[in-house]
């Protein structure tokens, strides 16, 4: 297979002018073509205002035509609002009925997000924590924990903190056999390891788009299943979730049923317009190769960080591996200071260092990584 030419990809990304930048767990990079394109937008609303104005539906639509064609969904099934926690906040919302039907436990793993979770405590639902064992678990752990009250599995595809990669198709294979609704977080997944929804059986997925999809800040693909959310009215509506806003009827609403209803009123147009970019940045660079390339990355960090003597968590077999390679050590601030000093950018995640690479890091980035490894040892 023709390898891309990687370097000349990665001239598209400031970024790497910046050092070694090892947090794109915590937020990816953006493309130039992204940048212009959000940059585009604004001064478009800047310039022009209320001018042509269907210009702003016209984006709305492709976004959700890009997001759909993207997640092999229906445009319907899929919107942009403006985080995870919103997202997820609006799913247990949802959920109420469950709650009242007496299924009030969510299986979550220890390990999980915050926005992942949180929200269901907040809503008044048991969240039950399946334990990890050096980060590592399997789909199958989460769904032992099933019980008649059990609303729902809520789960990432990747974990944020050790980077162990969960199988889509497995979790939603076991969560057709206990008839449970599984919820997706693909934050850190989406943009590397796509997913395929008309395949799968997930009842709600959020993406937070900053991440691996490389938009910038403040956008959340955020879709809901039709069969779940039939049954589950939508906790809010604003002026733009009826069918014909521009009506401006002051009566008790009647919200559309596309999950674009939860778009309730005025939008950052030129978020939006980001995400639609860097969606299709990367379908120009092939989603294959980007997970080819992100693969092949963090598993050379991974043989660094073991060369080092250290013992990355999570993963532990080739398919669980992520975008992110994850290692306890003693003092974590203490050395991502000192790899600061280098221009080594990495996270200190509840006291371990999370390292994670993304398609414009190169071979060269973690042999510099792996020497200041060793000189931190030696001092
Ligand atoms: C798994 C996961 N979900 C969500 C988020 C972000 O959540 P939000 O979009 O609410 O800021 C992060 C990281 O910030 C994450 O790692």
């Amino acid at each position: 297979m023709e390898e891309l030419n990687w370097q000349k990809i990665r001239e598209f990304y400031p970024i790497v002018g910046h050092g070694v930048y090892l947090k794109n767990a915590s937020i990816s990079a953006v493309h130039r073509d992204v940048l212009k394109e959000m940059q585009f937008w604004q001064e478009d609303i800047a310039n022009r205002a209320a001018i042509d104005e269907g210009r702003f539906f016209e984006l709305l639509q492709h976004s959700k035509e890009v997001m759909s064609e993207f997640l092999n969904c229906l445009p319907e099934d899929v919107a942009l609002l403006e985080n995870s926690s919103h997202n997820m906040n609006l799913v247990a919302i949802m959920m109420k009925k469950d709650l009242k039907e007496g299924r009030n436990e969510v299986i979550v793993p220890a390990d999980e997000f915050p926005s992942s979770l949180l929200p269901f405590y907040y809503h008044g639902f048991n969240i039950i924590q399946v334990p990890t064992n050096n980060g590592h678990f399997t789909e199958e752990d989460l769904f032992k924990h099933i019980t008649p009250q059990t609303a729902a599995v809520v789960t990432s595809v990747v974990q944020f903190g050790t980077g162990l990669r969960l199988d889509p198709k497995k979790l939603s294979d076991l969560a057709d056999l206990h008839k449970v609704p599984l919820i997706l977080n693909t934050t850190q997944s989406l943009g590397v390891f796509p997913i395929n929804l008309l395949k799968l059986n997930v009842a709600a997925l959020t993406s937070s788009c900053h991440k691996w999809l490389g938009a910038g800040i403040g956008q959340a693909i955020f879709y809901l299943n039709p069969e779940f959310r039939k049954e589950r009215p939508y906790p809010l509506a604003g002026w733009c979730s009826v069918e014909d806003p521009f009506a401006m009827i002051n009566e008790m609403p009647v919200p559309r049923l596309d999950v674009g209803a939860l778009q309730l009123g005025s939008l950052p147009f030129a978020l939006i317009a980001g995400v639609v970019k860097a969606i299709e940045v990367i379908k120009k660079i092939g989603p294959e190769a980007i997970q080819r390339r992100v693969l092949s990355l963090s598993h050379e960090l991974r043989k660094t960080v073991i060369d080092c003597g250290l013992k990355p968590v999570g993963a532990t077999t080739p398919t669980e591996e992520s975008g992110i390679v994850t290692f306890p050590v003693e003092n974590a601030d203490d050395l991502v200071e000192f790899l600061e000093s280098r221009k080594i950018y990495v996270n200190n995640r509840r006291g371990f260092i999370r390292a994670s690479v993304h398609i414009y890091n190169t071979p060269e980035d973690i042999h510099v990584f792996h020497q200041a490894l060793q000189d931190y040892k030696k001092q």
